[in-house]
């Protein structure tokens, strides 16, 4: 029963992307993805060095090991009382170079297991499609994302999915983040880290039509189907009352919301079309294109929220760090080790722009803060910042749905195990509400240890929200 004034049936729960969990990378038939050839570092150039010595650690090939103790992992997440768990699937595992026409068994077995196994504990899944897990050989072979091919590659690795998991799973997102591909081209198109614009917005102009493709599969296959676009939303405010200011984060807001507008409302916007003729970028669309995004959108839209970010119009910029999106530090707001600048209220003005925006179902896939946690003598881990952090969070999502009237229908907490971070390959950037015992080096048992806020989060879920 709930406690709260919070709708019944809100999938509470966790998240977690198959590269920074499963390890097993070249187990069962695995291809390499891209993220297996990437080392750990903070500095995200560094990351890409091809030349890497060949003892060097690659924080992906094992992970927190969750392809052999998923078992476990899942019984944690039924303990806290999980509605939901958001997860993705290795391209690699199935189709381990990305172009062949019939699936690896094993990997798709694996999938069976990890899936019935939350649906024995009555744990919906979320399916991500692609998390940031290009096959290699795609990029090798075909040049990624800029090579029209993929789409077809894509389209059927979807279908091959939607067939085997049909009934158990209901909920997907197509491709994680779409727009941070403007900001990851290697990690999320396969392409160049200097690509250009034009180079890019082609890239995903295909992974728009990708994602369309799915739709339709996913819902000739099974018509309950319901298809995410997912994107990683920060709103922009602008630093001062200037105009100019105003008027500089206003447009950059709206080029991020281009991706969810092409994704849910099934056209390019006039704005970004005129935006292309401006910068002399020319995107090709195929025969058939648009009518495809016209004729399936995708039918609710997943985001990550982790920070808010300023634009002004100065030349001068005092930058912060916060995922990806290099935006100006905000004075009001204090930021985490990591430079992510921490603003609960954002959520709630995002939830409120992306509802008015779409009128289709909203969902929290990602939400967190990533910090060094100690451990006590007594073996405890006392994270009461990741609980004040969340707490806050939720606070805010609680008051768009109850006061504002904004249809969000769950929250997954991000990393919701410690897991490897997608940005730096770090482990001691933990958002888990478990910890595991391995380091950046990949040393450490693999053991599993529930924090504090495990305990609070269980607690906030039983009652259907904070109270
Ligand atoms: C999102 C990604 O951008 O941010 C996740 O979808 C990622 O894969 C998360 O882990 C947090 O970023 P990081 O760099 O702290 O792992």
């Amino acid at each position: 029963m709930s406690k709260t004034n919070m709708p019944e049936g809100f999938l509470w729960g966790g998240a977690t992307a198959a590269n920074q969990v499963e390890g097993a990378w070249n187990e069962d038939g695995k291809g390499p993805s891209y993220v297996d050839g990437l080392i750990a570092s903070r500095d995200i150039k560094k990351r890409y060095a091809k030349n890497a010595p060949e003892d060097s650690y690659f924080p992906s090939h094992q992970a927190i090991d969750f392809y052999h103790r998923y078992k476990e992992d899942i019984a944690l997440f039924a303990e806290a009382g999980f509605k939901t768990y958001r997860m993705s699937i290795a391209w690699t595992r199935i189709f381990p170079n990305g172009d062949e026409t019939q699936p690896n068994e094993k990997g798709l077995a694996f999938y069976d297991n990890v899936i019935d196994e939350l649906i024995k504990h009555q744990i919906e899944p979320i399916l991500t499609i692609s998390h940031f897990e290009m096959p290699q050989y795609l990029i090798d072979e075909y040049g990624g994302w800029a090579n029209r091919k993929l789409i077809d590659f894509y389209a059927n690795y979807a279908k091959v999915l939607f067939e085997r998991y049909k009934g158990k799973v209901k909920y997907w997102l197509t491709f994680n983040e779409i727009n941070m591909a403007m900001f990851l081209p290697q990690m999320a198109l396969g392409i160049r880290i200097d690509a250009t614009d034009e180079e890019k917005y082609q890239a995903i102009h295909h992974q728009f039509i990708a994602s369309a493709l799915a739709v339709k599969h996913g819902h000739e296959v099974d018509p309950d189907n319901q298809i995410g676009a997912m994107l990683g939303y920060a709103p922009i405010y602008p630093l001062t009352a200037k105009p100019a200011d105003v008027f500089v984060a206003k447009q950059k807001e709206l080029q991020k919301l281009f991706f969810a507008d092409v994704q849910l409302k099934g056209y390019y916007p006039e704005r970004m079309l005129a935006y292309f003729a401006s910068q002399a970028i020319d995107v090709h669309f195929a025969e058939g294109d648009l009518e495809l995004l016209a004729d399936y959108p995708c039918d609710y839209l997943g985001f990550s929220y982790y920070t808010s970010t300023t634009m002004s119009n100065n030349k001068e910029k005092d930058l912060s760090e916060g995922n990806g999106i290099l935006g100006e530090r905000n004075p009001y707001l204090e930021e985490s080790e990591w430079g992510w600048q921490i603003d609960a209220l954002g959520l709630r003005f995002g939830l409120n722009v992306l509802y008015d925006r779409y009128e289709k179902p909203l969902i929290i896939v990602e939400n967190g803060l990533g910090a060094v946690d100690e451990i006590e003598d007594s073996g405890e881990i006392i994270d009461d910042y990741r609980i004040s952090y969340l707490g806050a969070h939720i606070k805010a999502m609680q008051d768009a749905i109850t006061i504002d009237g904004v249809n969000c229908f769950g929250y997954t907490a991000w990393g919701c195990i410690d897991l490897v971070s997608a940005g730096t390959g770090q482990m001691s950037k933990r958002y888990g509400l478990i910890h595991v015992d391995r380091d950046n080096e990949g040393k450490g048992t693999l053991n599993r240890t529930k924090k504090k806020s495990f305990y609070w989060y269980k607690d906030l879920i039983e009652q259907n929200g904070l109270n």
